[in-house]
């Protein structure tokens, strides 16, 4: 049984595969042609955290595969008044086919994983975003092809979606150099175990230079509002503007997760100007998850 709780659980080789088929896929439903491949398959997507990409996105996928998606908030579960994990990962795993997790603590997607008896997606935790990079990686290679041998410039926040990366760079063969604020580099974990396929720097022009594709993220992720107001200070040299672009190939892609902050960590110019990819990035986070979907049901 697999699961995808970080990007390097699955070869390079599965990963290329799952995003060649999530092509394959966007082109199939767009064109009409039904498919059930996963009748009668049950998704359970526990949440902690808010969602609107990842929720819609699995639970439309699994809706277009003939399958079903529940949608269960630590509101309403007996998990978010004090059930232990072990107990909610045995009684789930004995009802669904696959459970998808959005949780604060990485490590109870580990502990899931290790009580269940269905695949474990990991939709987001404070370590790590795979499923993003699925949908990144083949938004770059629909639009530019391979990533191979390219660039990527890395602005802002160390968090998870820059960890994400990291294994990114290493799975899929690029150059990942990353401008963080001193005090907001990625772990150190990800730094010395990729130290190969990454450079840190603390200025965003120096790491732009040459890059393919420039990405950034919220400078305060969930659970981090507290600390918005001295993260605004921290970011103000990090912000993704036209200026900082032009430092970057003329043919450079931008990308972003979303949500994004216009004003903060990407001047409205970029997000919604030509360079970016943000719109194509986040529908093909349905293609993607369908595709993992089928990988793990295999
Ligand atoms: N990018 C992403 O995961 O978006 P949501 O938080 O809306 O799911
Ligand atoms: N780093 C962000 C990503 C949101 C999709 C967060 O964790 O909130």
């Amino acid at each position: 049984m697999k699961h995808f709780i970080n990007l390097d659980d699955l070869p390079t080789e599965d990963l290329n595969s799952i995003i060649d088929n999530a092509i394959a896929l966007k082109k199939q439903h767009k064109s009409g042609e039904i498919n059930q491949t996963l009748k009668n398959k049950t998704l359970a997507m526990i949440f902690d955290k808010s969602s609107t990409r990842t929720r819609v996105s699995f639970e439309a996928g699994m809706t277009q595969l003939g399958g079903h998606a529940l949608f269960l908030s630590d509101r309403d579960i007996q998990l978010g008044r004090g059930e232990p994990i072990k107990d909610s990962a045995i009684v789930i795993s004995s009802m669904v086919d696959i459970i998808m997790m959005r949780v604060s603590s990485h490590k109870d997607i580990n502990t899931f994983a290790e009580n269940g008896s269905v695949p474990i997606i990991n939709a987001l935790s404070d370590e790590s975003h795979p499923c993003q990079l699925l949908a990144d990686m083949m938004t770059y290679k629909e639009h530019n092809g391979s990533i191979q041998g390219k660039t990527v410039a890395w602005i802002g926040d160390g968090n998870n979606m820059c960890h994400t990366y990291i294994q990114a760079a290493k799975a899929f063969g690029f150059k990942l150099n990353i401008a963080t604020p001193k005090g907001y580099e990625p772990d150190q974990t990800f730094i010395d175990n990729y130290a190969d396929h990454i450079s840190l720097f603390n200025d965003a022009d120096q790491a732009c230079n040459n890059a393919d594709l420039v990405v950034t993220d919220v400078w305060a992720s969930m659970g981090q509002e507290a600390e918005q107001t001295k993260r605004e200070l921290a970011f103000k040299e990090f912000q993704v503007d036209q200026a900082l672009m032009q430092s970057a190939n003329a043919n450079a892609s931008f990308m972003h997760c979303l949500p994004a902050h216009r004003g903060e960590e990407v001047a409205a110019e970029v997000i919604d100007g030509e360079q970016s990819l943000v719109w194509d990035e986040a529908e093909n986070r349905l293609h993607a998850q369908k595709s993992l979907l089928l990988y793990l049901l295999d």
